[in-house]
């Protein structure tokens, strides 16, 4: 048994972010300002895009790109039932109407075919959630969106590295919505960025996250002296602050090595697992990259033997943490009061959100904490140790 508990999605957090962090304390310049502009620089890099916008969450990103779609009261917007609440609230924040589809089994993506029978007159846009770090079907939701003329907002949380037919996730749609949450591939503790394809919506971006303060506002303390501002419209305080971005700059810098990191440690519980009675994650698609965010196992308990809940719970006596991604969308009273959802019409999602469980897989993990998942896993579930 481990000595100490192994915190599910613990970032690794190096010496040079360290030292980034404190020289913007002593810098006396810890809100929006050079380290922000540089970390959208590299990101937009990164990505090979124009336009990026630093906000202080994924789900800030969000909320303002469906603010800038300018959605309103009737206007539905189509999302996955197997997703983070926040996808759905961003969409609920804007005044629009959320409408679900079921996911591929396998993919754990939504369904196209699905999506294609849940356009409406009243559709305005999809949020397509590139699952775990694997890339949606983004040739049939970029055909259903053209044909229909919907916006595309990719939820990226997941997905900084991932790609889909040569071209990066976040590139596709009107606007791509990233997260740095300290669980995330990039961490800045809270923060998120906003891709969009014109400098004029980026603009129109970063104005919203600033309280509708003309763009230059963040400025007006800098040497370059007092500036007024004007307030252009009703925005929100969604600016991410330097000693993020101290924290993000080194992380990105180390995204590609930190992924080859995570797909050692898949590939590794994938062959300590084969022979155990739970569903792995399917591999990656042709043609795709996987961003190997997730680790997750299925725990059926007819064949598994053990309810999920109950794996759980051993896990964590194994001073093992995990995690669930997600109970799908309609399990949540909220949901199921306002709009009516319920679970069993989205099967897939249903059982998926409720036999799932993740695993540690931060890049931080060392072999031997990879070693210990492993036991761990096989203890649970009633096999000898490999
Ligand atoms: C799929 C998904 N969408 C949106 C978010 C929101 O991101 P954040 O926590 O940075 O607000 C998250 C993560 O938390 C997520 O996993």
């Amino acid at each position: 048994m481990r000595d100490t508990f192994l915190v599910f999605g613990a970032p690794l957090i190096e010496e040079t972010e360290i030292a980034e962090v404190v020289a913007s304390l002593r810098s006396g310049w810890l809100g929006t300002g050079p380290k922000v502009a540089q970390f959208e620089r590299n990101f937009a890099k990164y990505l090979g895009v124009d336009h990026t916008v630093a906000v202080n969450s994924g789900t800030a990103a969000l909320h303002l790109s469906m603010v800038a779609l300018g959605l309103g009261p009737g206007d539905e917007v189509i999302t996955t039932a197997l997703t983070f609440c926040a996808t759905v609230n961003a969409i609920i924040h804007a005044g629009a109407t959320p409408v679900l589809v079921d996911v591929d089994p396998v993919s754990l993506n939504m369904d196209p075919a699905e999506l294609r029978s849940k356009v409406s007159a009243r559709t305005r846009a999809i949020v397509p959630v590139h699952f775990a770090g694997r890339p949606c079907d983004m040739d049939d939701i970029m055909s259903i969106a053209d044909q229909h003329r919907l916006a595309v907002v990719e939820d990226c949380a997941h997905a900084i590295e991932t790609e889909y037919h040569g071209r990066k996730a976040g590139t596709f749609g009107t606007f791509g919505c990233f997260s740095f949450y300290v669980t995330k591939n990039v961490v800045t503790g809270e923060g998120g960025m906003v891709v969009a394809r014109s400098d004029e919506e980026a603009r129109r971006i970063k104005v919203l996250a600033l309280h509708g303060m003309s763009h230059d506002a963040w400025k007006r303390f800098s040497e370059e002296g007092f500036k007024h501002y004007q307030v252009v419209e009703c925005g929100f305080k969604y600016n991410m602050m330097d000693i993020q971005a101290a924290l993000g700059l080194h992380q990105l810098a180390r995204v590609d090595t930190q992924w080859l990191r995570r797909q050692t440690l898949w590939a590794r519980y994938n062959a300590a697992f084969a022979d155990l009675p739970v569903e792995r994650p399917a591999d990656p698609a042709p043609a795709t990259r996987h961003a190997y965010h997730l680790y997750t196992l299925r725990v059926d308990p007819n064949r598994a033997g053990i309810e999920r809940d109950a794996f759980l719970e051993a896990m964590t006596a194994r001073r093992i943490g995990v995690g669930v991604h997600y109970l799908s969308v309609p399990e949540h009273p909220y949901y199921q009061h306002t709009y009516g959802w319920k679970p069993t019409d989205y099967p897939h999602a249903m059982r998926i959100g409720r036999e799932t469980v993740s695993l540690p897989l931060s890049a931080k993990l060392t072999d031997a904490d990879a070693d210990d998942v492993v036991a761990a896993v096989r203890d649970v579930l009633g096999r000898p140790r490999l």
